[in-house]
C-alpha cells in the first residue's frame, strides 16, 4: 500500500502551507495542574509533532465569558500563567516543524456551575423563553465577544490558526440544534436563525484575526447526548448551516463522524466532509476511527481498547476527493510518531490503544 500522496503538503491560505495530511484531533485530557500548560503538556504536544503530523489541534480552551468553562482542570487563557504556558507549547511544537491550532469553545449547558470557575454564574443555553439557562439577548452578545476576544489572544500567542468548536452538542451547537433551541427570536425557529449564533461568532472572529489567520470550524451530526442525532437531516439542510458560515470566513471544516467511512445521507457514498467539501469548496477534515477497530465514545463510556486496522477505506476516499486532511485521535494517543512509522510503512510496529492510555500524558 502507497499513502504517498499523504505526505503531500497542502496551502491552507497565503499564510499557511501544512507539510503533510495528518493532523491531530483535538482532545480533552485535563491532566495538567490548575490548567496551566507545564512542561509535561509541552512534550506531550511536542512529541506528536516530532513524530510526523502536519498539524495539532489542542484540546478546547475555553473563550473568555464567565459561563464558558467546565472546571478549574479545563483550559482557558485567564491568567498570563496560562498564556505563557501555551506560549511554550507552541514555541516547541514549532521547533519540531509542525503547525498548531486552539480549539476554542462554550460548554454550554454542560457546564456544572457549581464545579465550575465563577459557580455564582449559571450556565447558559438557546433553551425557551422562561427557562432557567435561557440565554438572553444580552448574553449571547457577551458570547459572541467573547469568541472573538479569545480568538485574538490566540493569535497574539502565536498559534498558525483557531478551530471554532460548533460540534457534539456544546453551546454554539445547541443553538444549530431544534433539539436544543426552542427560542422564537432571531436565534431560532428556523435553520437560518439557528446558524446566526455561529455565523456572528464567525463574523467576529473573522474580524479579530484579519484575513490572514485561518479559521476551522468544527462541526458534527451527533452530540454527547444523543449519537444518533442528525443536525442536518438531508443535503440541503446542511447546505443551509454550512453555506453561511462559509460566507462569514472559514477556511476550513472539521467533520466529526465517529466511523469516517459511513456515508451520510442515503444514496450516496459521501461522508459528512465530502458533502461539506462539494457545498462550500472549503478545506475539511475527516476523523474518526481512522486505522482502528472501534469507536472513541466506546473508548470513553466504557473503557474499550481498539486494535490496529488497515488504511485502505482511507486512502480509497482520500484518492476519491472527499477530504483534504485525516484527524487522528486515539492513534496518536497510543503512538506519538504513528505519522512517521506510517511513511516509513511500518505499520506492523503501530500500538493497540489501551483505555489506560487516557490516564495519563504521554
Ligand atoms: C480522550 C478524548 C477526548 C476528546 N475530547 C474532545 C474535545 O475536547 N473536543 C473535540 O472536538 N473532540 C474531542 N474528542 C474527539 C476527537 O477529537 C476525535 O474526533 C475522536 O477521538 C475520533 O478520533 P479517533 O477515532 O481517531 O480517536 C476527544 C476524543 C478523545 C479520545
Amino acid at each position: 500500500m502507497s499513502l504517498e500522496e499523504f505526505f503531500l503538503p497542502l496551502k491552507i491560505n497565503a499564510e499557511l502551507t501544512l507539510k503533510n495530511r495528518f493532523v491531530m484531533a483535538p482532545m480533552t485530557r485535563n491532566l495538567t495542574p490548575e490548567a496551566i500548560p507545564d512542561e509535561e503538556l509541552v512534550e506531550y504536544f511536542a512529541s506528536r509533532a516530532r513524530g510526523g503530523v502536519g498539524l495539532i489541534i489542542t484540546e478546547p480552551i475555553a473563550v473568555s465569558h464567565p459561563s464558558a468553562n467546565k472546571d478549574g482542570f479545563s483550559p482557558d487563557f485567564a491568567t498570563e500563567e496560562k498564556i505563557q504556558g501555551w506560549k511554550a507549547v507552541v514555541r516547541a511544537v514549532h521547533i519540531e516543524g509542525a503547525k498548531i491550532f486552539a480549539q476554542i469553545w462554550h460548554m454550554g449547558c454542560d457546564r456544572d456551575a457549581t464545579k465550575a470557575p465563577n459557580p455564582e454564574i449559571r450556565s447558559v443555553s438557546p433553551s425557551k423563553s422562561g427557562e432557567d439557562n435561557y440565554a438572553t439577548v444580552e448574553e449571547i452578545q457577551e458570547i459572541i465577544d467573547a469568541f472573538g476576544e479569545t480568538a485574538k489572544i490566540v493569535k497574539e500567542i502565536g498559534f498558525d490558526g483557531v478551530e471554532i468548536h460548533g460540534a457534539h452538542g456544546y453551546l454554539i451547537d445547541e443553538f444549530l440544534w431544534d433539539k436544543t433551541n426552542y427560542r422564537t427570536d432571531n436565534f431560532g425557529g428556523s435553520i437560518k436563525n439557528r446558524v446566526r449564533f455561529a455565523k456572528e461568532i464567525v463574523e467576529i472572529v473573522r474580524k479579530a484575526v484579519g484575513s490572514d489567520f485561518p479559521i476551522g470550524f468544527r462541526i458534527s451530526q451527533w452530540k454527547v447526548q444523543d449519537f444518533s442525532a442528525k443536525l442536518a437531516k438531508n443535503p440541503d439542510e446542511l447546505k443551509q448551516i454550512v453555506t453561511p458560515l462559509s460566507e462569514a470566513g472559514v477556511d476550513m471544516f472539521h467533520c466529526s463522524t465517529r466511523r469516517f467511512w459511513e456515508n451520510e445521507f442515503e444514496g450516496s457514498p459521501l461522508n459528512l466532509a465530502g458533502w461539506v467539501k462539494m457545498m462550500t469548496g472549503k478545506t475539511t477534515i475527516t476523523v474518526g476511527s481512522v486505522g482502528l477497530t472501534s469507536m472513541f465514545t466506546e473508548s470513553l463510556l466504557s473503557g474499550k481498547g481498539a486494535d490496529i486496522t488497515s488504511l485502505s477505506k482511507l486512502e480509497s476516499k482520500f484518492r476519491d476527493g472527499e477530504f483534504d486532511l485525516v484527524a487522528l485521535g486515539r492513534s496518536l494517543i497510543a503512538n506519538p510518531d504513528w505519522v512517521n512509522k506510517v511513511q516509513e510503512n511500518n505499520l506492523g510496529d503501530l500500538q493497540s490503544f489501551d483505555a489506560e492510555m487516557l490516564k495519563y500524558l504521554k
